[in-house]
């Protein structure tokens, strides 16, 4: 049978991962966190693509062209302001998981506000890189 496709994506900013703020988001490189990523796919039997990008049209159009049956997502700040991102979920029809390293309900108050929970299948806040792997064990079942 062929191996489920899963797609990562991560959001704006995260290629500072490591460097960033390590207080709030660990010193865990997304080099590092994709290497994590990768080796639980290959436990999983799955294929995982991993695109990273700071532009929100790249990552719309990303999305457009999807062919996997399954997204894990961290919009990073394009969570609490991307009806664009939002849109394109509800137009490919394709069900995702929102990942944020830290916890967004711990901080400022609009972290709180989400363009994609109501339409997420799930939302995990605050785990740190174990977030994207948590929800890659969920979309291999
Ligand atoms: C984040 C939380 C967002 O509020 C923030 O803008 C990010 C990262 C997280 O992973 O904790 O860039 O999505």
């Amino acid at each position: 049978m062929a191996k489920k496709r899963i797609s990562i994506i991560h959001g704006p900013n995260l290629n500072l991962l490591g460097q960033r703020e390590p207080e709030v988001y660990g010193k865990t490189s997304l080099a590092e966190i994709n290497e994590l990523i990768q080796s639980e796919a290959a436990k999983l039997d799955l294929t995982v693509e991993i695109f990273q990008s700071n532009s929100e049209a790249e990552i719309v159009n990303h999305i457009h062209q999807l062919k996997a049956g399954f997204v894990v997502i961290n919009p990073a700040a394009f969570t609490h302001t991307s009806v664009a991102i939002r849109d394109a979920f509800s137009g490919v029809k394709i069900p995702f998981i929102e990942v944020h390293i830290s916890n967004v309900f711990a901080r400022e108050s609009f972290r709180k506000e989400s363009f994609f929970s109501d339409i997420a299948v799930a939302v995990i806040s605050g785990l740190g890189a174990e977030g994207y792997l948590a929800a890659l064990r969920f979309a291999a079942k």
